[in-house]
């Protein structure tokens, strides 16, 4: 079964906390949705391939890591998923962007996918799916299926909060998959919203409501 790793970093939990308030104005959300992003890119790269370079500092020969291993491709899903995307990329330039636009019917609370552009190469890389929210875990398990079937073979998903269904359900359909996310709430309500969760994380970063 895929781990999951729930990161509780210090700063990530204070910026957490500022999300979660219903006071939170939109610009301050979307600023900490990136920050967020940022640090958990940080906790979720943790394990990534390096290699030993010899460098010429101005003084002499160090022996130096990089990075090695598959290049790395970053998908968030649509629409909230893009609030990650900068700070993601922050840590990471290179990385290629794909998308996915889901939307979970608000009766089924089934997700429904309306578009999706991968990089042409996207099966030579090792990707991230971004979302803030793991509510019922369709919407990621839907989108963990469709990257695979393009054929890529390492993939992580990151999400800021989670529920503990939706975590139960990525690893029931994608066991080889790592979950990280910064905090495992409570439970789902009747329409399936995360408690007690941040509310809408589309509407507060877009302002939409
Ligand atoms: C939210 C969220 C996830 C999904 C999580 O998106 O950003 O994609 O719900 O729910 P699930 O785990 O039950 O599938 P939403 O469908 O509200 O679309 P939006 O991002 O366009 O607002
Ligand atoms: N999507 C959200 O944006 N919030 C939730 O609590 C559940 C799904």
């Amino acid at each position: 079964m895929g781990t999951l790793h729930v990161l509780d970093h210090p700063l990530l939990q204070h910026k957490l906390s500022i999300l979660r308030n219903k006071d939170t104005g939109v610009k301050e959300f979307r600023e900490a949705v990136n920050e967020i992003a940022m640090l958990m890119c940080y906790e979720a790269t943790r394990d990534l391939p390096t290699e030993e370079v010899q460098i010429e500092t101005p003084v002499a020969t160090a022996t130096c890591r990089v990075l090695a291993g598959k290049k790395l491709a970053i998908v968030p899903i649509l629409r909230a998923g893009l609030g990650m995307v900068d700070g993601m990329i922050s840590l990471i330039p290179s990385a290629k962007i794909g998308h996915i636009g889901l939307y979970r019917d608000p009766e089924t609370h089934e997700p429904v996918e309306y578009y999706c552009k991968m990089p042409p190469d996207i099966a030579e890389r090792d990707v991230i799916v971004v979302d803030p929210m793991l509510a019922t875990g369709g919407s990621a398990s839907a989108a963990i299926q469709f990257i695979k079937n393009h054929g890529c073979k390492t993939i992580r998903l990151m999400n800021i909060i989670a529920a503990p269904e939706g975590v139960a359900l990525v690893q029931k359909d994608h066991p080889d998959v790592d979950i990280y996310v910064a905090s495992v709430d409570e439970r789902l309500n009747d329409h399936a919203y995360i408690v007690p969760g941040l509310g809408d994380a589309g509407d507060r970063i877009f302002g939409t409501k």
